[in-house]
């Protein structure tokens, strides 16, 4: 009988900083390995990162029949460029400079319950002062009714008046005359009239709101009106990003429901905004959103566990029916994202199918997973930088088996790579400790 084992790592190397910078002008390389004696290992599923970088570009040509289209959709011919609508600024104050990260969200009203002002408030809340400097939150107050409009408008500025006069809160609207028809459109998966106009406008909602967001940040994450955010998200998705360099990524998921938690880089989001009114009355925005990066050649989800953000509504913004849907990914403190630094990793452990070895130092839902390993078998780290480590986090085998595990391994670490093009060695090796119970972990303090 033919027996898979498999072997989960996930190195967790903590508040690294850069040192040496001023040595790095010696050759000088730090290594980690790991000694591998005896494991046993299992199988599991799991989301698979692929760098394909290749890029789709888009060639369309798209006959747009109404009148109303032409306003909106004159500059088709460059997705690269802004869609050119004059937003009201229901509640603004210049934004002063670019920030990191962009949140938005879009609102209407609801014919049960309210949650926005709740959003907005544990979007601040959950962010510390130093954070706050590197967000801005723009919501789009989507609704048509103008009473409505001024009513949360009034509300939002009683409430976050010093967020909107520190530039970090922007209350916008774009006015009816932009948006293309909403009646009598297509009947797509047999959905009732009233469903389709209301997807069908949620997906312009969000196309005017991501235009307009283009150009205030770096990065931009898609929030629902009816969410909770966990403590100092801001500081996970940076260090997520931070481990992501130098991979290629469209869309990182911070949130398994909807169209809450979803990440792009900005510049992503002119084509994005063109995508989704391109599209806009063929399907829910949840659906075009997987298309968008599956068009950008990012083959798989990349979602990251726990989960940042949390569904809080119970009623939907559709006809204000139930929607208890809850992420139970979703933890609202205290999480322990791994900043792995730059480096490439090696064994001589048989792969199984395509779990490479740098499957265990993403940050990413994945693992490496090895054909049983033999005494003196190794998994190597090798550092591209010198650095500082804090903390050293190595896990073996899942909850659901927590038999299958490294029974017997050590972790060492090197330095000095010597010039070897089959398997890279260093000079000299100190043993850290063994592994126990098929984890180690270690906090420490020292450059290497
Ligand atoms: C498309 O728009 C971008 C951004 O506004 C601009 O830099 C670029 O020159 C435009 N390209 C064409 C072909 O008009
Ligand atoms: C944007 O539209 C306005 C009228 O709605 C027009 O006056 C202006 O020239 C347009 N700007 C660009 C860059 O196309
Ligand atoms: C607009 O909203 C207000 C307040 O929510 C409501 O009283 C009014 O009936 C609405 N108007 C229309 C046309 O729906
Ligand atoms: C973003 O672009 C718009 C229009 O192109 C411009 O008015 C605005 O000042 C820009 N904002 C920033 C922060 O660069």
């Amino acid at each position: 009988m033919f027996k898979f084992h498999q072997m989960k790592h996930i190195f967790e190397i903590l508040d690294k900083m850069r040192c040496l910078r001023k040595r790095s002008t010696v050759s000088f390389l730090g290594v980690l390995v790991i000694f591998l004696l005896f494991m046993n290992l299992y199988i599991e599923d799991s989301y698979v990162l692929e760098g394909d970088k290749q890029l789709i570009r888009e060639t369309s040509t798209h006959q747009l029949n109404s009148e109303r289209y032409v306003h909106t959709f004159k500059d088709l011919s460059n997705f690269s460029g802004a869609i050119n609508v004059t937003y009201r600024y229901l509640a603004a104050t210049p934004l002063q400079r670019k920030r990191y990260l962009t949140i938005g969200l879009s609102s209407v009203k609801r014919k049960k319950g309210n949650y926005l002002l709740e959003t907005i408030k544990s979007i601040f809340e959950q962010s510390s002062y130093e954070e706050l400097k590197e967000i801005s939150v723009v919501v789009h107050l989507a609704d048509f009714n103008s009473s409505w409009r001024d009513a949360m408008v009034q509300d939002i500025t009683q409430k976050f008046a010093h967020h909107i006069i520190a530039g970090r809160l922007m209350v916008i609207h774009a006015p009816e005359e932009y948006y293309p028809i909403l009646d009598g459109l297509k009947r797509n998966y047999n959905d009732p009239e009233d469903r389709v106009k209301f997807r069908s406008k949620q997906n312009v909602d969000y196309a005017f709101l991501l235009n307009f967001c283009a150009n205030t940040s770096d990065y931009y994450v898609m929030l629902e009106d009816d969410v909770r955010c966990s403590k100092n998200f801001l500081t996970a998705i940076k260090k997520v990003i931070a481990s992501l360099e130098g991979t290629y990524w469209v869309t990182l998921e911070f949130s398994k429901l909807g169209y809450i938690g979803k990440l792009y880089h900005s510049h992503d989001l002119p084509r994005l905004a063109h995508f989704l009114l391109m599209f806009y009355q063929e399907m829910p925005c949840d659906w075009l959103l997987t298309h968008f990066r599956g068009l950008l050649a990012q083959k798989n989800v990349i979602r990251f566990k726990p989960s940042l953000f949390q569904h809080m509504g119970y009623y939907s913004s559709y006809k204000g029916t139930e929607n208890k849907l809850k992420d139970d990914d979703f933890e609202e403190e205290s999480f322990d994202i791994p900043d792995n630094p730059p480096a490439s990793l090696y064994t001589n452990m048989n792969v199984f199918e395509n779990y490479e070895a740098s499957k265990a130092y993403s940050s990413v839902d994945e693992y490496f997973w090895g054909k049983p390993p033999s005494t003196g078998d190794v998994f190597v780290i090798v550092f591209e930088n010198p650095i500082i480590i804090k903390k050293i986090k190595v896990n073996t085998g899942t909850e659901d088996r927590q038999n299958d595990i490294l029974h017997h391994g050590a972790l060492d670490v090197g330095e000095n790579v010597m010039p070897s093009k089959r398997r890279r060695q260093c000079s000299t090796y100190l043993r850290l400790g063994e592994f126990k119970n098929g984890n180690f972990e270690m906090s420490v303090n020292f450059c290497i």
